[in-house]
Order: structure tokens, then C-alpha cells, then sequence
């Protein structure tokens, strides 16, 4: 592993010194234990701690596929699907194993004992296999996280529809949590120049997320002007969905939980914010009963925000415990766009504000390569910005995951795995002196 760090770090080796390098046998890696599956039964899910269900093992290279890249990782991320997997909610990831590995002789390699998880990368390829044109050793690049076969017609127009799709490191083996990779080679983009390895690996699978959900046609298809109920809007997808209502001529109205995640939407640009922890907003009277009264006070404090106008978006993951309150504040002809359920998957609403209001629900997952591509030209460009607020070594990845888990993290958390240092991996100083102050913004600098 010495020599690949070193031809990285040293910025001159060619594609030729990287196809010369030996590749190690085994490497380490951040991985569930199959035996470990039941550990935290009977717990709540709160005082499930994933400093004790992930380890940090030495793992055999997996072989490398046709149409696939083995990619040194300098840096990776947490998502919070790290967090699900790792407190084995809502089901263990190694179902999504075992169900992948009787698809092929290709994906048997998945459906192991083991678990290396992580859906976000940064680093440089180190090999390609069969039918891969487009990629070549030393290339320097960041992952996605779609994984797809494409062999069925379903997935042609939009590659999200692929019976066979699934994420990268979370219902895929060998992710990037780890110093090697095993990527399919349509999941790689260029790494963006200004970067260092930490904060290019960090917007990955919310960046593309936020993109679809709220941009793309596929999603909400925001227009110049609408205004977007963000929740959560300092997390990790959130901090990507006030960034692009802001670039894209829209206001968002930020709701948050705590004076801290205020000011960082501030410091986005925001200017409509809501603290939902100050203003004591709770749309359960008890776990059945829901509170139509809060849906109301919440529609009020948002046309205070725009001058009594409605949104015409709501940016939605929290799931139950506010999907009531969601679908009620939405404009007539609005749109609820939904990603995820962190508070639960069994939704309850007034359905008479939907359909005699023509509000529509639209479900959104990840993204396909090229919403993702676009979502990653952003960054490059400089247009939108990591939000990574703290890096960690690979061996802390458990504390990184329980912060995530815990809600005490801002925007994203960071991983270095081989990169031996933050601060490394910048190719274009000049962009990054130009955006400098928006690049650190998360990290309280
Ligand atoms: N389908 C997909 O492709 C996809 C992609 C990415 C993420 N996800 C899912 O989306 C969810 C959020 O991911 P993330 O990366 O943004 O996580 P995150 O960084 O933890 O941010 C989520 C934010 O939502 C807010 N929140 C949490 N629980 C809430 C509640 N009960 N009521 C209101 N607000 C609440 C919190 O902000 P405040 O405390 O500041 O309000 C939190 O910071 C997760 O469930 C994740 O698995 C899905």
C-alpha cells in the first residue's frame, strides 16, 4: 500500500508507473460481521452503538470484473445509510448480499461473511477490467453509488428503473469505507480539481440524491421562483437541497433544529429559517394521534417567512413524524417529494389536502449516472460546495457513524482511509482561492 500512496502523493507518476504497481493481496477495510447480525436485538434504535458493530479488518482484494475498476480509496464519507447498516435497521444488510450473490457468478463475489460498506469515494484508479475504455490507471476520480446490470430493457431510459439497481456499499459489497474499492466503472467521474480527497469524496451520494429529488425533471424539477420547504437543511442531503434552491433562483425556507444549523443556513444564504427545536413544533399528540393544529401553525410561520405565500416544494426524508405536517403546507398543485423515512416508513396524512388540493407525491432514490455526472460538474465548477464539517481517521469510523446516528453532525462527516492527512489532493489552487470561504463553511472555519 506504501508504493500506491507514494505514486499518488507524489503528483508525476504516470498511467504506466500506476498499471506497474502491485496490487496487495489484502487491505483494510471497515466491515460488519455476519455472526454479529442479532447483536443489538431488543435495543432501541438509539442506544444501538456502531463503534461496536463496525470493525476495521484486513480483507482479501476481491477479483476484479469486466466492467469494473479497482480504485485506491484516499478518502471516503459517512451516509446514513452507513448508520442503517450498522445498527442493522430496518433489516441487515447481508440479505441484500446473499440476494445479490444468486444473480451471477459476477455478484456471488458480494455474498460473503463479511460486509465492507461505504457509498461515497475519492482516490485514483489502480486497475481496470475487461471493457473498460474510458477509464485508465491514475485517473483521479470520486464514485457514485448507483450499481445497475442494465440487462433488462426496464432500466434504458433511466437507469434508476433497472430491476437489478442497487447502492454501492450499502446492498453491494466492497465499498468505500476502506484503501481499495471495487467500483463498476460507469460509477466513476473525475475528481473536481480544487478539491482536497476529503471534501471531494464527501457530496458523492446526497449531492446526486438532492440533485434528482429536487432539480431533475425526474424529481420535482424546481423552477426559478418556487419556494421549497427544505427539512433538515444543514444535514446531509438537506445541506445540498438549500444550496441548489438557492443557485436555481428558488427560496428555500430551512427548517432546522438547533440555533447552530440556523446560522450555517444563513451562511449559505438562506434567509427563511425555521427552528423547529425553538419553536417546539411537535405534529404527534401521541404516537398514533396526529396534530392538525401544528400542520396549521407550521403553514402560518411559512407565510410569514414569504409574505404569505405556500411552498410549492417540500423537500421530504424525515418520514413520519412529519409527513403529515408535508403534505397539509403544500401549495395547491405542489409537489411532495420524498427520498426517505428516518423516522419511520408507515406515513399518515389528511389525503383530502391532497387530492382536493391536486398536490402530487413523488418518490425519488439516488439518481441515475447522469444526474449524478451533473451533480458532480457542479462541484467541479465550483457552483455548489461540499458541506464537510469534520473528517475522521478510518479507524474512527464507528464514532463518525454515531455522531451521524445521534444528530450532533453538521452537513457531512468525513473519512480519510489512505490519504495519511486532511489538506491533500489539490490539482487547481486558483479555483480553490476563489471559493475558498464556501469550501470550509461546514467545517467552522
Ligand atoms: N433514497 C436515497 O437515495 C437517499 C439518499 C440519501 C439519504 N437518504 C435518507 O435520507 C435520510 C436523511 O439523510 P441525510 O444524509 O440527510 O441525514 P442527516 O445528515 O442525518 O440529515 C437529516 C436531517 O433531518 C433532520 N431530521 C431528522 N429527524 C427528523 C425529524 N424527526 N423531524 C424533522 N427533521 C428531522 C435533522 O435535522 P435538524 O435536527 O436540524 O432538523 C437531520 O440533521 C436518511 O434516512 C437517509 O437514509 C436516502
Amino acid at each position: 500500500m506504501e508504493s500506491i500512496l507514494e505514486a499518488i502523493t507524489s503528483g508525476d507518476a504516470s498511467p504506466a508507473d500506476f498499471a506497474a504497481l502491485a496490487v496487495p493481496e489484502s487491505y483494510r477495510a471497515v466491515t460488519l460481521h455476519k455472526d454479529e447480525e442479532q447483536m443489538f436485538a431488543g435495543l432501541d434504535s438509539r442506544d444501538k452503538d456502531p463503534r461496536k458493530s463496525l470493525h476495521l479488518d484486513d480483507v482479501p482484494v476481491p477479483e476484479l470484473g469486466p466492467g469494473e475498476a479497482l480504485v485506491a480509496v484516499m478518502a471516503s464519507a459517512v451516509n446514513y445509510n452507513t448508520v442503517w447498516s450498522s445498527i442493522y435497521e430496518p433489516v441487515s444488510t447481508f440479505s441484500f448480499l446473499e440476494r445479490y450473490g444468486k444473480l451471477s457468478p459476477e455478484s456471488a463475489r458480494h455474498n460473503l461473511p463479511y460486509h465492507v460498506l461505504g457509498s461515497d469515494l475519492a482516490g485514483v484508479v489502480l486497475r481496470t477490467g475487461p471493457g473498460v475504455h474510458a477509464w485508465k490507471p491514475g485517473d483521479e476520480v470520486v464514485a457514485h453509488c448507483l450499481s445497475v446490470e442494465l440487462e433488462s430493457s426496464d432500466g434504458h431510459n433511466d437507469t434508476m428503473m433497472d430491476p437489478e439497481q442497487r447502492i454501492w456499499g450499502f446492498e453491494t459489497n466492497f465499498g468505500g469505507l476502506a484503501e481499495l474499492a471495487l467500483v463498476k466503472s460507469n460509477q466513476l467521474m473525475p475528481k473536481p480539481a480544487h478539491l482536497t480527497w476529503e471534501e471531494a469524496a464527501s457530496p458523492g451520494l446526497v449531492n446526486s440524491t438532492a440533485y434528482r429529488q429536487l432539480v431533475s425533471r425526474n424529481g420535482a424539477g424546481m423552477k426559478q421562483g418556487d419556494n421549497v420547504l427544505i427539512w433538515g437543511a444543514s444535514g446531509g442531503l438537506g445541506s445540498y437541497a438549500t444550496q441548489y434552491a438557492l443557485a436555481g433562483g428558488a427560496t428555500p425556507i430551512c427548517v432546522v433544529g438547533s440555533e447552530a444549523k440556523a446560522d450555517i443556513c444563513r451562511a449559505m444564504g438562506a434567509e427563511a429559517i425555521i427552528d423547529r427545536s425553538a419553536e417546539g413544533f411537535k405534529f404527534w399528540k401521541d404516537e398514533n394521534t396526529q396534530d392538525p393544529r401544528e400542520w396549521k401553525r407550521l403553514g402560518g410561520r411559512i407565510r410569514e417567512l414569504t409574505g404569505g405565500e405556500d411552498v410549492d416544494i417540500v423537500f421530504e426524508h424525515p418520514g413520519r413524524e412529519t409527513f403529515g405536517a408535508s403534505v397539509y403546507v403544500t401549495r395547491k398543485g405542489g409537489t411532495i417529494v420524498t427520498c426517505a423515512s428516518t423516522s419511520g416508513y408507515m406515513h399518515q396524512y389528511d389525503n383530502r389536502y391532497l387530492w382536493m388540493s391536486l398536490k402530487r407525491i413523488v418518490g425519488s432514490h439516488f439518481a441515475n449516472y447522469r444526474e449524478a455526472w451533473e451533480a458532480n460538474r457542479l462541484i467541479a465548477k465550483g457552483k455548489i460546495h461540499p458541506t464537510l464539517s469534520k473528517t475522521y481517521r478510518l479507524e474512527e469510523t464507528g464514532q463518525a457513524a454515531l455522531d451521524v446516528h445521534h444528530n450532533s453532525h453538521q452537513g457531512k462527516v468525513g473519512v480519510l482511509c489512505l490519504s495519511p492527512a486532511e489538506g491533500l489532493g489539490v490539482r487547481d489552487e486558483e479555483l480553490r482561492a476563489k471559493h475558498l470561504p464556501a469550501i470550509n463553511r461546514f467545517k467552522g472555519e
